[in-house]
């Protein structure tokens, strides 16, 4: 291959954005230059998700629009979960892909190239059963204040309606030691705030002696010289115990916000989804951060429309966002995935129906984000500042409880508010974020 240039879109959740990262990072390592169309670029990546269907076309609809490159020197790559699901099928179905690789194969991304520059046209790495997911050697961050780390990888529940145990592979922690190492080495060079991350965090177990488990190292991870925020997802409620608050009770540092999946309301659709948590467990776990020394923000995601849901069961779920106030939701119609358990289920749910669901289930959060936020005006939060958007002459903040608070700020149109921590006064608010003033006396 000559000029070596290589663009990379990334669909789906934050493993899928770090591990993109990894991907980078190996590239320029091997002197690849990074650009910013595909039409640029001689090698073309997609790092893709499968976790509902509309997510998994994506990257077929991509690849369909370059059909005609193919033959022009141009090389397509599919990486992540369409990868590991699909695996050699997608020779078949787009013949002008190269390329195929799982997320638990990028240690060995590296040799891959090789044998793409070398001519092979059929290149895969669909193993699940590595050993060495986590050291990547080189990763090329995005964000310069803010890092991920992988701490644990895959997934060992078998949720019913979920195909990442089968795209990411059993559970497989990481080294203490090798997480602190990699949080003192990103404090050094500069990020201040840190997101741990795994399919379920919670379910954590260091494998070396020291044998922490999540609460542990969160605690640990906190107290890393320099770093001002720690946050982390994803969390699964029958692994979240009541040590994690209780670690985040003790430093201020473990961010004010809690993403805590519940998927329905109703504890007879949660048995068929096969959640092992009820209703009830899962509001004691609400209740411990409700009662906790300081508030959290608790965030949630939701499926309506799994197979056999009825409209009393619906109405339970609408009943929980009542009960427990979140702060933002992420609601999704089920849709079927292959290999999973829910697939067999009978009395699906029609797509109308479905859509009419979500939209109720939308409006009503809609309208307690809103009560929320506005409860927030006159209040003095602490921003990282992200950002600026010119034209509203506004700096883009985030709070430690991972709301958007935008604010104008008396000084100056230059980058010189990002990557700091600003206090801001909030005046006012929206369904999905807020807006201030910076509260710096100047
Ligand atoms: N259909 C719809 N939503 C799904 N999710 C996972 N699998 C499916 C599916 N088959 C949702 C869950 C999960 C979030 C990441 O995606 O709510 O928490
Ligand atoms: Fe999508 Fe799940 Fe894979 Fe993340 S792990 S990319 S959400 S399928």
């Amino acid at each position: 291959m000559s000029g070596k240039t290589f663009y990379i879109e990334t669909f789906g959740c934050q493993m899928n954005v770090h591990d993109s990262e990894k991907v980078v990072g190996t590239l320029l390592a091997k002197g690849y230059a990074q650009v910013d169309t595909p039409e640029a670029a001689e090698l073309v990546l997609y790092n893709t998700c499968s976790i509902r269907d509309k997510a998994e076309q994506k990257v077929f609809s991509r690849l369909q629009q370059f059909k005609r490159d193919a033959g022009k020197g141009k090389i397509f790559g599919v990486l992540g979960c369409v990868a590991q699901q699909e695996g050699e099928k997608i020779f078949d179905r787009a013949p002008h892909v190269s390329l195929v690789c799982g997320s638990a194969s990028y240690t060995k991304f590296g040799e891959m190239l090789v044998q793409i520059e070398a001519g092979n046209r059929r290149v895969t790495g669909l193993s699940l059963d590595t050993e060495e997911t986590f050291d990547t050697p080189f990763t090329s961050r995005d964000n310069p204040h803010r890092a991920y780390i992988t701490i644990i990888e895959g997934c060992d529940k078998s949720c019913a309606y979920c195909v990442v145990p089968f795209t990411r592979g059993p559970e497989r922690s990481r080294t203490s030691q090798s997480v602190m190492a990699e949080a003192r080495r990103l404090a050094e060079s500069g990020y201040t705030e840190i997101q741990l991350l795994g399919q379920n965090v919670n379910s954590y177990r260091d494998p070396s002696p020291a044998g922490w488990d999540f609460a542990t190292l969160l605690a640990r991870v906190a107290e890393t010289a320099g770093i001002r925020r720690v946050r982390y997802t994803t969390s699964h409620p029958r692994d979240f115990v009541k040590e994690i608050v209780d670690a985040m009770d003790s430093n201020p540092v473990l961010c004010d916000h809690v993403h805590l999946p519940v998927q329905s309301g109703s504890s007879r659709v949660l048995a068929s989804m096969d959640r092992l948590y009820t209703r009830d467990q899962y509001m004691r776990r609400v209740e411990w951060l409700k009662t906790a020394r300081r508030p959290y923000a608790l965030t949630t995601d939701i499926i309506v429309g799994f197979p056999g849901e009825t409209e009393v069961d619906f109405q339970q779920t609408l009943d929980l966002l009542d009960e427990v106030e979140y702060d933002s939701l992420f609601s999704f119609k089920y849709s079927p995935r292959p290999n999973t358990a829910a697939l067999a289920m009978p009395d699906a749910v029609p797509e109308e129906e479905k859509q009419r669901r979500l939209a109720i289930l939308q409006e009503k959060q809609r309208a307690i984000q809103i009560r929320r936020n506005a409860a927030l005006i006159g209040s003095v939060k602490e921003v990282l500042v992200e950002g600026r958007n010119v034209a509203l002459d506004q700096w883009i903040g985030r709070t430690s409880d991972n709301r958007t608070l935008n604010f104008t700020h008396p000084a100056g149109d230059s980058d010189g508010l990002v990557g700091q921590y600003v206090p801001v006064r909030v005046t006012r608010s929206g369904p999905n974020s807020l807006v201030g003033e910076s509260a710096i006396v100047v």
